[in-house]
């Protein structure tokens, strides 16, 4: 299946931002002043998700040394931790105001310019300095003062935006490598997961989770790299304990695995990304994937069974995040019996399971093997959501399934931007084709 990447409600949410930024006063927004130039917008986008933008926009008196896509690119291949492309942007604010004029007339031609990766304390030595160098030719020079070679990694591009002398946004040619800024930082201290669940109305789940080490192993060892999980409060989660108990080892593996993805997802970032979501679980063939769909200022998880509510946020620190759900969400790969009966469909109940025309080929071929239920055919989209109203577990699914055209009706326009902005990211996201 041809997989593409887009976020529905940009609009929903620039509506959102722009009421909420008319109460507050900051003299400047970083983001919003590179949002103007689609060629920086995988570093503004980091600039977001490392939450540096808002310390930029705290400080005054700093100049952004802003990089290309391409420039972001070559950064992004090392593929190192989200905390060194932090060091490594933070490296890229210079603590005092460069603007074009300035920068081309440095007393003695070489000046050393504090940074942010400075600022926080975890530079050791002369890390966390930028040596800027007037070169012959007019040109400026920028190195990391511990880069090993003595060569000047970027020069300087052009001048972004001057606002003297508070911001200055220059651009620069290339990424500033520091050894020290890109060398693997542990993750900050995270408090235990399944005390923080048990404290917060999600005991049950929590203990189930410590009975199963495997699974519990594998919610640990991913704190690092970034964790959301959906925690089913305790009343979802007692009622699905017989269920639970009935599931082989591996079952209760799965699905206990299924109810966190790899990455770090704050609530409005689920609200932005919009789609098919890929779990702990997930292996190989065994897709065991929902889907993230706004329903209004709500955020819901759906499976082909089950439609889940996020009722609260337990945790949501970088690189962690527990967000709570009303229901225990049930993957179609251990629970397709409930929804695929033994005999076969009839005409009519085939007719309910496929509304739509374009869905048939997936029941055309009679001698169908077992996996080619209903609710394995591929996601063709929101078509697939009423297969799941057969369980009477979302009966107000279609009115959920009017939501989301009425966003996405209005969200359109911004798909585009949205996209460019994310396409970067290297999460593994992916969401299911709109025809
Ligand atoms: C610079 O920042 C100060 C303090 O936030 C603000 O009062 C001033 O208006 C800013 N200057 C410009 C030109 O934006
Ligand atoms: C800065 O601008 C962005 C994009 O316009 C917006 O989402 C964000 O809320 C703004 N931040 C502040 C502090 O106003
Ligand atoms: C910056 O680097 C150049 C080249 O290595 C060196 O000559 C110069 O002294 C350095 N400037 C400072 C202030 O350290
Ligand atoms: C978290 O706390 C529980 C007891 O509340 C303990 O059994 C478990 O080992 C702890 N997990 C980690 C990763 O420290
Ligand atoms: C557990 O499995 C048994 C045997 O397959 C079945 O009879 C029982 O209904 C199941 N219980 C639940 C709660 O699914």
């Amino acid at each position: 299946m041809e997989k593409k990447t887009f976020f529905i409600n940009g609009a929903v949410l620039l509506l959102l931002c722009l009421s909420l930024s008319s109460t507050t006063t900051n003299a400047h927004n970083i983001t919003r002043i590179l949002a103007q130039f689609p060629q920086f917008s995988t570093f503004n986008h980091y600039l977001t998700v490392t939450h540096l933008a808002p310390e930029i926009n705290r400080r005054q008196t700093i100049t952004v040394c802003a990089v290309d896509n391409a420039a972001m690119n070559a950064l992004l291949a090392e593929h190192l931790s989200i905390y060194a492309i932090k060091n490594v942007l933070s490296l890229h604010v210079l603590l005092d105001y460069f603007g074009a004029k300035k920068l081309h007339q440095i007393t003695d031609g070489t000046a050393l310019a504090a940074t942010m990766y400075q600022a926080t304390g975890s530079a050791p030595g002369t890390a966390g300095f930028v040596n800027i160098t007037d070169l012959k030719g007019g040109k400026v020079g920028f190195t990391a003062k511990d880069s090993s070679d003595g060569e000047f990694d970027a020069a300087f591009v052009k001048s972004v935006k001057e606002i003297p002398y508070n911001l200055s946004v220059i651009q620069i040619s290339h990424i500033l490598h520091s050894p020290d800024a890109e060398a693997p930082t542990p993750a900050p201290e995270v408090a235990n997961l399944t005390e923080i669940m048990s404290a917060h109305g999600c005991k049950v789940f929590a203990d189930t989770l410590l009975a199963n080490p495997d699974a519990e192993n594998t919610y640990t060892s991913n704190v690092e790299g970034g964790l959301t999980v959906f925690c089913p409060m305790d009343d979802a989660m007692k009622n699905f304990l017989p269920k639970f108990k009935n599931l082989t080892a591996d079952g209760k593996n799965s699905l206990l695995m299924y109810h966190a993805i790899p990455i770090y997802e704050s609530i409005s970032m689920l609200k932005s990304s919009n789609g098919l979501m890929n779990t702990l679980a997930t292996d190989g063939a065994k897709k065991f994937d929902f889907t993230v769909q706004n329903d209004g200022e709500e955020v819901t998880l759906k499976t082909k069974i089950v439609t889940a509510r996020i009722t609260g946020t337990l945790i949501d620190e970088q690189p962690l995040a527990i967000h709570t759900i009303d229901k225990v969400l049930l993957p179609t790969e251990l629970f397709k019996a409930d929804i695929a009966p033994a005999p076969a469909p009839s005409p009519e109940t085939e007719k309910a399971k496929a509304p739509k025309a374009s869905k048939k080929h997936h029941h055309a071929s009679p001698p169908a093997p077992p996996s080619d239920s209903p609710a394995d055919a591929p996601a063709d989209g929101p078509a697939d959501g009423p297969a799941a109203d057969l369980t009477g577990d979302t009966n107000d699914g279609g009115r959920r399934e009017e939501g989301f055209w009425r966003v996405v009706s209005v969200g359109l326009g911004s798909l585009a931007l949205n996209f460019l902005a994310y396409a970067n990211i290297g999460f593994h996201l992916s969401v299911e084709p709109v025809h």
